[in-house]
């Protein structure tokens, strides 16, 4: 069965002492104990975290890593490094590091490799911008990010990632998709799985829906057939709003 999950992506936001404040008061807060919780901090707070959340039910999260184990890469972090730290699971292929870094599915698929070779978890973003929406295209630009990025494991690796549909104009501009749109791509993602492997698989993998998730929209988009939670950025850096959502469900 698949699991119901909330991601909070806190992107570049939180020096030290404002990520262990956020933190502290996130631990203060009721988190559904049955929902799979996960938090993605910046770097620079994961070690800290993990002692943090010692005897928690959150789980720390990446936001990317490089797809060497070491070397001369300036700048990166690997996964062996993050796995070091208490990492369970690395955020891949956001539309951000997409748009600003130049990242394609391609690239990402490898990243997806190196994670799933340490045994971590990838979570698989994907989505579509307004001008493809607009275009009509957004079906065939998720399909050709899913099939680039993750069509290249076989049935075992699949079943260890989480997929995100993100669209790009829900992302931090207050809009979100509605309850039909998000389902309609996340049927979508499904029923390309289903054809690529077979229908368990795809009714295994869990695909969380990101862009402007908040407490006043969470129940209603949750409750969708094929929305298994949220990957929310703003609203996770609140901790009452981030602890309301693990009860939206
Ligand atoms: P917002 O929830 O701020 O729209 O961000 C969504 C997101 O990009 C999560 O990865």
């Amino acid at each position: 069965m698949r699991k119901n999950i909330v991601a909070g992506n806190w992107k570049m936001n939180l020096d030290i002492n404002e990520g262990d404040t956020l933190l502290s008061n996130i631990l203060e807060q009721p988190i559904d104990s049955a929902v799979t919780t996960i938090i993605a901090p910046p770097f620079i707070h994961l070690e800290r975290f993990h002692q943090m959340l010692s005897g928690s039910n959150i789980a720390l999260a990446a936001q990317n890593c490089h797809n060497q184990v070491s070397g001369a890469y300036t700048g990166e972090v690997s996964v062996k490094m993050l796995k070091s730290v208490g990492v369970q699971y690395v955020i891949l292929g956001h539309s951000e590091r997409r748009d600003y870094f130049n990242e394609d599915s391609i690239t990402i698929s490898y990243k997806v490799n190196h994670v799933l070779e340490h045994e971590l978890r990838p979570i698989y973003c994907c989505g579509e911008s307004l001008e493809q929406r607009k275009e009509g295209v957004h079906f065939d630009t998720i399909e050709k990010q899913i099939k680039q990025g993750l069509f290249h494991l076989n049935e075992m690796e699949l079943r260890n990632c989480i997929i995100a549909y993100e669209p790009i104009w829900a992302i931090g501009t207050g809009e979100t998709a509605s309850p039909e749109q998000a389902q309609e791509i996340h049927e979508f993602i499904r029923s390309i799985i289903a054809k690529q492997y077979n229908p368990m698989v795809a009714e295994e993998i869990s695909i969380l829906y990101g862009g402007s998730v908040k407490p006043s929209n969470a129940r209603e988009l949750f409750a969708s057939k094929d929305i298994d939670g949220g990957l929310v950025g703003g609203a996770s850096l609140d901790a009452q709003s981030f602890g309301q959502l693990t009860n939206s469900f």
